[in-house]
């Protein structure tokens, strides 16, 4: 068999997995050019700035790795239609947020950048082009998109050769705040096709630094099952231990102590069993939903119910914290100053698709509290994007009105604060002065501590009050 072998990559979509994905497969791979396209000018302005901390997704290690591979054999740009026509390969690595209306809205995914993408791909490419979903989609759309290249393109006149296409199914893996190692040490990587010639032509770019037994080579429609059935298993264990949590703050046992006792059972693991305020980002909701729509579309609504239980869980976990600052604070929070420490949905990235934070935030402004905002990496544009709603002046009148401000640093943010949430486990927030903090506070002053960043005997003898989630009084 003669492998096809690749001189040029095109992946639409410069977000956060086609981005530091390309910057790795260049990296990797000085002899393939890649050129990474968008339609959004910003945005690949950002990843071609010259100062790499303007790059437009922050990511630990991939700044080091643009440097070396940018302008060599890695390029960003919004000319598409060039770039899908000097392609052999072409990734398609856009957004597939879930539909908001129509048929599977607040379920199924919204495919119409995936099918804009799929005919960009036929008008423009030449020759033999292996395409690949590098999104999570569902199931059965690798199907769709082939179908979508088969359909014959109106073409100029000067460009009448027929292109064909290979269609595959590579899953992303990697998770934000990791995914540079992610990409350099993968688990697995996972190629889905029925084109033998095009997953060898696939796995034979990833050899370059994945050994070939971590390249498994799947049916498609398995390889398309894998990734939305790996995120669901993930995100079931944080709602498990997330309802753990919950427990153990009625009984008086300390949900850390549950998760070690458990995780250190080699049958269960001990990965995944952070309980915190409810997993974000732009993938697990999203998936697990598009798996429940899936059930129902085949006939299987107990397994469709078994898989929205973990969605469930993981807004009452928001919820009830939110519910819980609001108690412990004499029952109301209306014009108190809260600080809220984190706002990414994880540490170590700067994205807050669906970040807990969001929904607890907002919780906290239908109450009507002043929020003063912390994050390294957020900036205020953002939250003002998330939150639906304007900063506002810290000093503004008290009508009783959500409000909210940046804040720049962590002792802006507790200023004159009746209680502190910690939402995000930034490294920062771990060693934080709290003597210090605590006299900057309203007392009686609370620190809500829901990602497990404090050690207790950094509050002692503050005088500050502290809740640490999963932990029972009793
Ligand atoms: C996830 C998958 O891990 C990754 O394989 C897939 O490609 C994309 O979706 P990501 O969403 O980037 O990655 O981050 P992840 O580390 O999985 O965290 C997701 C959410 O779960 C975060 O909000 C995180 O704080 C939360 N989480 C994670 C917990 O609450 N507890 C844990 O033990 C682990
Ligand atoms: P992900 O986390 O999956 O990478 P993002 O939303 O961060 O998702 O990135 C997806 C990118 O795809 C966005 O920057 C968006 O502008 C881009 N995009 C969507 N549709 C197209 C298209 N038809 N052509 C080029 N880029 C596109």
């Amino acid at each position: 068999m003669t492998i096809h072998s690749i001189k040029a990559i095109c992946c639409i979509g410069a977000g956060y997995v086609g981005g530091p994905t390309m910057a790795v497969i260049a990296d990797r791979c000085p002899d393939i050019v890649v050129t990474v396209v968008d339609l959004n000018e910003a945005r690949i302005a950002a990843w071609n700035d010259p100062d790499l901390n303007q790059l437009p997704v922050y990511e630990p290690g991939l700044d080091v790795v643009i440097a070396r591979a940018r302008g060599r054999n890695l390029y960003f740009s919004t000319a598409v239609n060039e770039a899908i026509a000097a392609a052999d390969m072409v990734f398609i690595s856009v957004n597939t947020p879930t539909k908001t209306k129509g048929i599977g809205a607040g379920q199924a995914s919204d495919l119409r950048w995936v099918e804009a993408c799929a005919r960009q791909v036929a008008q423009y490419a030449k020759d033999h082009t292996i395409v690949i979903e590098k999104s999570t989609l569902p199931v059965r759309t690798a199907v769709a998109i082939k179908s979508i290249l088969d359909t014959p393109q109106q073409r100029s006149e000067v460009d009448q050769d027929v292109p064909t296409f290979s269609v595959l199914s590579n899953p992303e893996f990697l998770a934000e705040g990791t995914a540079i190692r992610d990409l350099e040490q993968p688990d697995r990587v996972l190629i889905g096709g029925e084109d033998s010639n095009a997953v060898e032509a696939l796995a034979t770019i990833y050899r370059h630094w994945v050994p070939n037994e971590k390249i498994l080579r799947t049916k498609l429609w398995s390889s398309e099952l894998s990734k939305l059935t790996a995120n669901a298993f993930l995100a079931q264990r944080i709602s498990s231990i997330n309802s753990v949590s919950a427990l153990c703050e009625a009984t008086g046992a300390d949900v850390r102590e549950v998760a070690l006792a458990i995780g250190t059972d080699s049958r269960i693991g001990s990965g995944f069993l952070s309980s915190g305020p409810g997993f974000g980002g732009s993938c697990f909701k999203k998936d697990i939903l598009n798996l429940v729509y899936l059930c129902h579309h085949f006939g299987l609504p107990e397994v469709a119910s078994y898989w929205e239980q973990v969605v469930t869980l993981n807004k009452w976990q928001q919820n009830r914290i939110a519910r819980l600052v609001v108690q412990r604070l004499f029952g109301t929070v209306t014009g108190k100053r809260l600080a809220i420490l984190g706002f990414a949905f994880k540490a170590d990235t700067n994205d807050t698709r669906d970040s807990p934070a969001i929904h607890i935030s907002m919780d906290l402004l239908e109450e009507g509290a002043q929020l003063a905002i912390h994050d390294p990496k957020v900036d205020s544009r953002q939250i003002a994007l998330d939150l639906k709603q304007s900063p506002s002046n810290p000093l503004s009148d008290l009508k009783g009105e959500g409000t909210w401000h940046f804040a720049i640093d962590v002792a802006e943010a507790v200023q004159g604060a009746d209680a502190v949430l910690i939402l995000t486990e930034w490294e920062q927030y771990q060693n934080l002065d709290w003597s210090n903090l605590a006299g900057l506070m309203r007392a009686p002053a609370w620190v809500f501590d829901t990602r497990s960043v404090i050690d207790p005997a950094q509050i002692a003898e503050t005088g500050l009050i502290l809740w640490r989630l999963g932990e029972g009084s009793g």
